[in-house]
C-alpha cells in the first residue's frame, strides 16, 4: 500500500516550475539555454523596500505575529485599496498570507465542499484547478479563445453556472495571456454575476500594476460595488514590487470569510514572515516612481516579442494589456516535421522541440488548459529576448 494519499493523485506538480527546473538543468550542463518559462520579474526589489526589511530586523522585529498579518500591515492593505481601487475595507476584512498562492489556497480550503464547482476561464493559472480539487471542488473550466482576446464572454459565463457553482476565478491581467478586462468587459460579467446571487467571486488581481498603453485597470466589487459581499479581493507584492521571494500576499473580503481563512492559516502555516511583513509595509505605502520606468522596459519587450514572434512561420501572437506574458498559438507548426525526422503533434511537442533544438524554454499551452499555444515570459533582458525569438524563428523555419 503506497504512503501517498490518494488525495494527491488528483494534482500534478506546477508545470512552469518543472520546465523553469528543467532549463536550469540544462544550463548547469553547460547548455546555453535562454529561459522563458518563469513567472517572475528579472528586476530586484526597490532599495526602500530592502532597507525597511533590514530595519525591522535590527528592530527586533523577528518574532510570531498575529496569524493573518500585523495591524500596520492590514493598514497600508486598507490603504492601498482606497487609493488604487476605491474599496473599502476594514482591518477585520483583510487577510495576509505567504505569498498570494496560500491566500488562494486559504480561500479554497476555507470554502469548497465535496461537488463544488468552481468556474475557471481556460487558459488559467496552473494552480487554481489543482488547489481546487486538493479542496475537493470540481473544477469547471470555460474556454476562452484567442477570437475573444482570451477573456471570459458573458454569455459564456451565463451558460456555466449552476446552481452548484460556488466561486468563479478572475485573473486580470492574465497569467498566462497578459488579457485584462477593461471597464466595459467586467461589467458585462459583473452584471451575469447580479443574477446568480450564490456564486462568489475570487479576483486575483496580482499583475494590476503591470498594464501598457494607459490601460486602466478595474477589479470587479469596485465595478459593481453590489457584488463586493461575495468578493475576494486577492492581491499581493510579488509582481508589482519584484518581491518574489518575500512571500506576501493579502485579500480584502467579507469579515466571516476573512475569519475562516485565518483559521486555515492558524492550523497550517501561522503568520507569513514578520520581515517580509515590515517589507511590504514599505512597499505599499512607499514612493511608487520605479513603476512606470519598469513597465515601460517590459512594454518595449512586449512590443518587440509580438513583433518577432509574428515574424515566425506557423506562430501568431496576440498583444496583450498587461502582466509580462504573451501566449502565441503554434497551430501553424502542427503537423509539420523536426530537421531529426519527429513530427510535432502537441504543443507540448514544440515546446520540447524549441527547448532541444534552439535553446528556448517556454511553457506548452496545455498546462494552462488551452492549446495549441505555448507561454512566453518577457521578464527577462531585451537582449536575451531578442535572441531567443531570433532562435525560435530559425526553429520555425528549419520545420517541414
Ligand atoms: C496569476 C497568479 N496568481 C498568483 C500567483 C502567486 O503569487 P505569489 O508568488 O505571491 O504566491 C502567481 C504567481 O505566479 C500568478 O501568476
Amino acid at each position: 500500500m503506497s504512503v501517498i494519499a490518494e488525495r494527491l493523485s488528483r494534482i500534478k506538480p506546477s508545470p512552469t516550475i518543472t520546465v523553469t527546473q528543467k532549463a536550469r538543468e540544462l544550463k548547469a550542463a553547460g547548455r546555453d539555454v535562454i529561459g522563458l518559462g518563469a513567472g517572475e520579474p528579472d528586476f530586484d526589489t526597490p532599495d526602500h523596500i530592502k532597507e525597511a526589511a533590514i530595519d525591522a530586523i535590527r528592530r527586533g522585529e523577528t518574532k510570531y505575529t498575529a496569524v493573518d498579518g500585523i495591524p500596520e500591515l492590514k493598514a497600508a492593505i486598507a490603504a492601498k485599496f482606497k487609493r488604487d481601487n476605491s474599496l473599502d475595507y476594514d482591518a477585520s476584512e483583510i487577510t495576509v498570507g505567504t505569498g498570494g498562492k496560500q491566500v488562494l489556497y486559504n480561500a479554497l480550503m476555507a470554502t469548497l465542499d465535496p461537488g463544488d464547482e468552481v468556474l475557471i476561464p481556460a487558459p488559467y493559472w496552473v494552480s487554481y484547478p489543482d488547489m481546487a480539487l486538493l479542496a475537493e471542488g470540481t473544477p469547471v473550466f470555460v474556454p476562452c479563445g484567442e477570437n475573444h482576446q482570451f477573456k471570459l464572454q458573458p454569455e459564456n459565463l451565463e451558460a456555466v453556472i449552476t446552481p452548484l457553482t460556488k466561486w468563479l476565478i478572475l485573473n486580470s491581467p492574465s497569467n498566462p495571456t497578459g488579457a485584462a478586462y477593461s471597464e466595459a468587459e467586467m461589467k458585462a460579467l459583473t452584471d451575469v454575476l447580479l443574477r446568480h446571487p450564490h456564486v462568489w467571486v475570487m479576483t486575483d488581481d496580482m499583475y494590476e500594476h503591470l498594464v501598457y498603453d494607459d490601460f486602466q485597470f478595474v477589479t470587479p466589487a469596485q465595478v459593481e460595488p453590489a457584488l463586493k459581499e461575495r468578493t475576494l479581493t486577492v492581491n499581493g507584492v510579488s509582481k508589482s514590487y519584484a518581491m518574489t521571494g518575500w512571500r506576501i500576499g493579502y485579500a480584502g473580503g467579507p469579515q466571516a470569510l476573512i475569519k475562516a481563512m485565518a483559521k486555515v492559516q492558524s492550523q497550517s502555516t501561522s503568520n507569513p514572515s514578520s520581515v517580509s511583513q515590515w517589507a511590504a509595509v514599505a512597499a505599499l505605502d512607499g514612493s511608487h516612481d520605479f513603476l512606470p520606468e519598469r513597465n515601460a522596459v517590459f512594454k518595449e519587450r512586449r512590443n518587440m516579442v509580438v513583433e518577432m514572434l509574428n515574424d515566425c512561420p506557423g506562430l501568431h501572437c496576440h498583444r496583450p494589456e498587461g502582466a509580462f506574458y504573451v501566449y502565441p498559438s503554434c497551430a501553424g507548426v502542427i503537423g509539420k516535421t523536426t530537421p531529426d525526422g519527429q513530427r510535432i503533434e502537441t504543443d507540448g511537442d514544440f515546446v520540447t522541440y524549441l527547448l532541444e533544438s534552439a535553446e528556448v524554454a517556454a511553457v506548452q499551452g496545455t498546462a494552462f488548459g488551452l492549446s495549441p499555444h505555448f507561454r512566453i515570459s518577457y521578464a527577462t533582458s531585451t537582449e536575451a529576448l531578442a535572441e531567443a525569438c531570433q532562435r525560435i524563428k530559425r526553429a520555425c523555419e528549419a520545420l517541414t
